[in-house]
């Protein structure tokens, strides 16, 4: 379950809002706050047994040294993902559809004859915990902040989880337009879908008294804020006139920017949902096939964030939206390995000078799957995505898919057991049986060592 927010993310979209409904329900019975709070010692107490045994002192990411500690657990695959930049590179599919996104804010919003959103691209991943969470109001005992969630360098610093992570100090910089573009990192199953680094674009606007009311006819009675209670459709500081003009511009921006994209004929909807830094917020769904699919959330800011960065006078809006899924969606691309292919096949399909060129997507030589069970005791502690971590480690992007297909719970021994299914699939070439054993014997002994789990 990935949850800090929604619908973000590559595929991770698909758990994320169906976990925010889930999550806004218990937030409001307080069972959460309890339920996580326990979660949270249990998880510590393990991790504090726990070296990570792929590192030694430190871990080196983008030339900087970081010390590890008994909240490291970041793996050399993911490691090896950090500074690709494909949102950055030529070709890539990821690189067009931001040009895309980019380009609809440089035409749509010009301020003074000039772009009024800047873009930054080039933001370093590594960020610090109160950058991630901390700044954005993130509860101490919400589910995102679990080790088996993201990734941590160290019990200081982590790979952002979202692009978020940047909305505070880019604030107190004194931007009021901005867009980030990155990387993003969470743990998570692994299936054609998801993946442990996926992109994300961040959009914030900030708007002073004036410039919010500025085309209402008679506005001189209106005003951004006063106190007041905090209610399901707005913040305590925040007046009805200033909330629904922000929702309103908020959403006929993404609603225009999804019909950019998607062709005038989308059918898009709204969806209630919950952020931490946002309030009141949504989610954007558009059909695909017959099927609702979130494509982004957003939301009005948390007043207190714009007080610590220093704009405390001012309201604004936030989204974030996922490249890979609206990327999977517009070009019709099945899995979501491919877009760290290197492979020309793919590459040169999305060789176009102007990123409104249509493409869809023919795909390169499917090479058959082969398909291993693992069955193992578990113990008490044991979290799937510890084991989805191993596997994809050793396995890498030879795996497509891990699902947890049954468990079963020993009545007189009052153990429970986990069966996953592994399906390996190699993206250029066909995998012999031989190849598959290896990798797979060497995933069962790296679990039975590291989780403490016994074969079955
Ligand atoms: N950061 C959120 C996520 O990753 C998305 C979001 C961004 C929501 C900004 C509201 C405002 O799920």
């Amino acid at each position: 379950m990935a949850v800090l927010g929604l619908a973000t993310g590559a595929g991770h979209c698909a758990s994320f809002g169906t976990s925010v409904r889930v999550l806004c329900q218990m937030y409001r019975t307080g069972n959460l706050t309890k339920m996580l709070s326990n979660v949270l010692i249990a998880r510590r107490n393990l991790h504090n047994t726990q070296q990570n045994p792929l590192f030694g002192d430190s871990v080196n990411v983008l030339g900087q040294t970081y010390q590890t500690d008994d909240w490291t657990n970041i793996s050399p695959k993911v490691l090896a993902k950090v500074g690709q930049n494909l949102h950055n590179t030529p070709c890539n599919p990821l690189n067009l559809i931001r040009k895309r996104i980019q380009n609809f804010f440089y035409n749509n919003f010009i301020k003074g004859g000039r772009p009024l959103f800047s873009v930054y691209d080039k933001i370093s991943p590594v960020v610090t915990k109160e950058q991630n969470f901390d700044n954005l109001l993130v509860p101490k005992s919400h589910v995102s902040r679990l080790p088996g969630e993201s990734y941590y360098l160290n019990s200081t610093y982590m790979l952002r989880a979202h692009t978020s992570a940047h909305q505070l100090d880019l604030i107190r910089t004194g931007l009021n337009s901005f867009l980030v573009m990155g990387d993003v990192y969470r743990r998570d199953e692994i299936d054609r879908t998801h993946y442990p680094v996926f992109h994300q674009i961040e959009g914030v606007r900030l708007f002073t008294s004036f410039e919010l009311f500025q085309d209402v006819r008679d506005s001189t009675n209106l005003s951004l804020f006063e106190d007041g209670q905090r209610l399901p459709d707005r913040q305590e500081c925040h007046t009805m006139d200033a909330v629904k003009l922000l929702e309103h511009q908020l959403k006929t921006t993404l609603y225009n920017l999804a019909h950019n994209l998607f062709g005038a004929d989308a059918e898009i909807r709204w969806v209630d949902c919950y952020f931490p830094f946002t309030h009141p917020s949504w989610e954007m769904e558009v059909k695909f096939d017959g099927q609702w699919l979130e494509v982004l959330g957003c939301g009005i800011m948390e007043q207190q964030i714009l007080h610590a960065g220093g704009a405390g006078e001012k309201v604004g809006w936030a989204f974030g939206l996922g490249l890979e899924r609206l990327a999977m969606k517009l070009y019709n691309i099945p899995d979501i390995r491919l877009f760290s292919s290197k492979d020309s096949g793919f590459l040169s399909q999305f060789n176009v000078d102007n990123p409104d060129t249509p493409i869809t997507y023919k795909p390169i030589s499917q090479y058959p799957q082969c398909i291993n069970d693992i069955s193992f005791w578990i113990p008490d502690d044991f979290s799937s995505n510890d084991f989805y971590d191993i596997a994809r480690n050793i396995g890498g992007d030879l795996i497509e898919q891990v699902t947890l297909v049954d468990t079963f719970f020993h009545p007189k021994t009052q153990r429970h057991s986990h069966c996953y299914r592994i399906v390996y699939r190699h993206l250029e070439k066909t995998l012999t049986q031989g190849e598959v054993n290896e990798i797979h014997k060497n995933i069962e002994d790296t679990a039975a060592s590291r989780l403490g789990v016994e074969i079955r």
